[in-house]
């Protein structure tokens, strides 16, 4: 009877036992099911938001090397100068900037570019430096286009950095400059008159090659009269304006940042233009306007920083 009854009960545990183990057995298929389902949607879903990255990425990159760099923003802009005459009131300015000859600048593009230009119907032309970028020299030819452009007064110039990039860089646009009526100001004054009223257009030589001498600029700056200063360099500002003596200086050189991710300052600006690197500033007394210029250097990218014409309209 002993015999029997443990008999029973190890049956009814073995019994049990395999129950348990079945269950074991089906709960862990369960979830080895479920948790197979879970990767393979992680899976789609990651194939898919790689998808959307891959696409959002080539739309980017399609808008800033094909779209952006050839969409000419034309920028009007009303700005008081405290020291201009009434009789100068209403004077036009249009700046260009870094135009950055290479490659990919077809003339067709220059005709075009200075075609805009001329629309604008400038009293006064301003080119702030960098005209055909370091190691592209076999185009500098291609600058002839500049004689197109037409304004009522004058068209007058600065170097940039790039301009010096050797001797013969610097003499062939200098000559450029010179045969298309083009005024050079290296460390020059030109005045203009309007009656007795004067406005004087003045520009420093480059400033990161060491070639600016403001002193000379000053010694040739009449004592009346509003003055606008040309500076490749737009950080130059903070000298020029310690002078007390400039109304408004023009400048280029930084691109605008060329590529800028909206709400933050762009990840790549040049020496001597990360701090005014864009648009309109007040410097002590002095207004600083940075262009940011038509063509591009190191990447062909523009993105959130369109190619620029910017068309001033003095007002005493
Ligand atoms: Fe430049």
């Amino acid at each position: 009877m002993f015999v029997v009854l443990i008999n029973r009960y190890f049956n009814l545990q073995i019994h049990e036992n395999v129950k348990l183990l079945l269950k074991k057995i089906q709960i862990y298929g369960d979830s080895e099911l479920r948790n197979r389902k879970r990767r393979k949607k992680n899976i789609f879903l990651l194939f898919k938001s790689m998808k959307a990255l891959i696409i959002i990425s080539a739309c980017i990159f399609f808008y800033a090397y094909f779209v952006e760099p050839n969409w000419i923003e034309v920028r009007a802009l009303e700005l008081k100068l405290p020291h201009l005459a009434t009789e100068l009131s209403g004077y036009k300015i249009v700046q260009i900037s870094d135009i950055h000859i290479d490659k990919k600048m077809k003339i067709k593009y220059l005709n075009y570019l200075f075609q805009l230009v001329n629309q604008q119907k400038p009293d006064l032309i301003a080119l702030t430096g960098d005209y055909v970028t370091h190691g592209y020299e076999k185009f500098i030819p291609n600058l002839v286009t500049l004689s197109q452009l037409n304004p009522k007064d004058k068209t007058v110039a600065v170097l940039g950095n790039h301009d010096y990039s050797s001797k013969n860089h610097t003499q062939a646009i200098k000559q450029i400059l010179q045969e298309t009526n083009i005024l050079n100001l290296e460390n020059a004054v030109y005045s203009l008159k309007r009656g007795d009223a004067m406005l004087h257009i003045a520009g420093v030589d480059d400033v990161w090659k060491r070639k600016d001498r403001l002193d000379l600029v000053l010694q040739q700056l009449p004592e009346a009269g509003a003055a606008i200063l040309l500076a490749h360099e737009p950080d130059f500002a903070d000298v020029s304006a310690a002078t007390g003596r400039f109304d408004l200086q023009l400048s280029g050189h930084s691109h605008g940042g060329q590529i800028c991710l909206p709400f933050f300052k762009p990840p790549i600006l040049p020496i001597l233009g990360s701090k005014y690197y864009k648009g309109l500033y007040h410097v002590g007394k002095m207004i600083q306007y940075t262009n940011r210029g038509i063509g591009f250097t190191h990447l062909h990218l523009r993105f959130n920083s369109r190619p620029e014409i910017t068309v001033f309209t003095l007002v005493a």
